[in-house]
């Protein structure tokens, strides 16, 4: 069956819904989407460049699963797959305003060329747009990324102070557009623990004006967006929005949240690889993993505390995947060693190998080498689109926008975000049909299962 979107549109929705109509449960993509980044680096000027491109019909969004994906519908026998945007109200792409803010003072040009991701010609063709964005003065602080020093930043009294005045912003930039989503896209800060200003949102707030050290960056943009209703996305592994008083606060403002740090190279790989090795029964003795990086991001993980944030979200993966507890004769004792090194020549045309050690029928080992040639913006920025275009759909979803975290979401990210008490699923497969389940369910579409016996009734 195909019903008409309230724009003229349409719009797939299986036959077989239930008691809900699809209008009763998601609120329509209605007006102007505003997105505001936070950090106009490699990854969020990749991202504006690339939807604009893509606006223009110069470019195809390849990576994006919002823009080129399908989702299948009923019965194999059905043959009905529409696109997803077709299947759920997502902001179009002409519908996106971007902003942002950063340290430095250059416009989304300027900071493109610096990165040099995209090439000059590509630039030049989208600089009239992407010079008109320039970023608002950031909320920074070296002690947090050591390796960095702007100038276009705030100054406030405490903390407090500076997260009215991105509160000030967000309102600001509220009365442009019709909703609004921020991302994190900022540099990789210092590894931080929660402590007792992150249990609650009274302890936050007198956190934020005591000025506590616990209290990076990161925390006092996604305070602001949370506060103000707005959904937030990390794309770094920062302590940011996963500890108790920010999931307070996303359930208390319907302000959706999820995991963090974009999951693009390597460790898309591992999330892909590692649960084939478990489906086969196969055993892993070691997992060396090395990267060689050159852009700014390479930069700031070349300083040991941000590198130890990077490390830690890296690392989870794995162990979560091989549930070494339930396989003890083929995950207990493997040797994961994580390296990153800062390489100038590559840019941010990142080398990441890998040398697994596994071992099969009666012990006997093998190994598997990885070398993946990638470009590390090109791989994050349609995570980053997907991750701002789905937040949005959840805001606007009944069932989804008041329960904080979106564990369906976890399908882009290195370390997924989940209630209390439950381990992440970090396996690629799992988070992509938790995923798509999820749209089905928020539509009223039948889930599906693979069970498959009714083709043999
Ligand atoms: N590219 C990838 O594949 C990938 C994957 C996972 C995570 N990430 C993370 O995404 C983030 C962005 O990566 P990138 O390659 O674009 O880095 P980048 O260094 O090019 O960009 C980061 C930008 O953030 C700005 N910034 C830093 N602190 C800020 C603050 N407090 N407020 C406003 N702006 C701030 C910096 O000035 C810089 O322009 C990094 O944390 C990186 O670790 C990237």
């Amino acid at each position: 069956m195909a019903t008409k979107k309230k724009d003229g549109a349409k719009r797939d929705v299986p036959s077989s819904m239930g008691r809900k109509t699809a209008a009763m449960m998601v609120e329509p993509a209605k007006g102007k989407l505003g997105v505001m980044v936070v950090g106009l680096g490699a990854v969020a000027t990749t991202m504006i460049a690339g939807v604009e491109a893509v606006r223009r019909g110069l470019a195809k969004p390849i990576g994006s699963l919002t823009q080129m994906g399908t989702i299948r519908l009923g019965k194999r026998t059905d043959n009905h797959s529409p696109l997803i945007k077709d299947f759920v109200p997502l902001a179009d792409l002409k519908d996106i305003v971007f902003t942002g803010w950063d340290i430095f003072e250059e416009n989304v040009y300027e900071a493109a060329t610096h990165a040099a991701v995209l090439d000059p010609e590509t630039l030049k063709k989208l600089k009239p747009y992407l010079s008109r964005i320039k970023p608002m003065p950031a909320v920074f602080d070296r002690y947090y990324v050591k390796r960095l020093d702007g100038k276009h930043v705030k100054k406030g009294k405490n903390k407090r102070d500076l997260a009215d005045q991105l509160r000030a912003d967000i309102r600001a930039f509220k009365k442009t557009v019709d909703r609004v989503v921020m991302i994190w896209a900022g540099s990789t800060e210092i590894f931080l623990k929660p402590t007792a200003v992150h249990k609650s949102i009274e302890a936050f707030e007198k956190g934020l004006e005591k000025n506590d050290p616990g209290i990076a960056p990161s925390q006092i943009y996604a305070y602001a967006a949370l506060t103000e209703g707005v959904p937030f996305a990390n794309g770094a592994p920062n302590l940011t929005v996963d500890f108790p008083a920010m999931i307070e606060l996303s359930k208390q403002n319907a302000a959706p949240i999820c995991g963090k740090d974009f999951k693009t190279g390597q460790t898309f790989m591992k999330t892909v690889l590692a649960p084939a090795f478990k489906a086969r029964m196969l055993g892993v003795k070691g997992w060396f993993s090395t990267n060689i990086l050159g852009n700014r991001d390479g930069e700031v993980l070349d300083e040991p505390h941000s590198f130890k944030t990077k490390e830690e979200s890296k690392l989870g993966s794995l162990e979560y995947i091989f549930q070494p507890d339930l396989y003890p004769d083929l995950y207990s004792d493997i040797y994961h060693k994580i390296r990153i090194n800062y390489y100038p020549p590559r840019g941010d045309e990142k080398e990441a190998w890998d040398n697994i050690d596994i071992f099969g029928w009666l012990g006997y080992p093998m190994q598997l080498k990885i070398d993946f040639l990638c470009r590390d913006s090109i791989l994050a920025a349609p995570i980053a689109l997907d991750l701002v275009l789905f937040l949005d759909l959840a805001k606007r979803t009944p069932d989804l926008r008041s329960l904080g975290i979106q564990e369906w979401l976890s399908f882009y990210l290195k370390s997924p975000q989940t209630a209390k008490g439950l381990y992440p699923e970090h396996d690629l497969f799992i988070q992509s049909m938790k995923l798509k389940n999820t749209l089905r369910h928020i539509m009223g579409a039948d889930l599906i299962t693979h069970l498959g016996l009714e083709y043999y009734d």
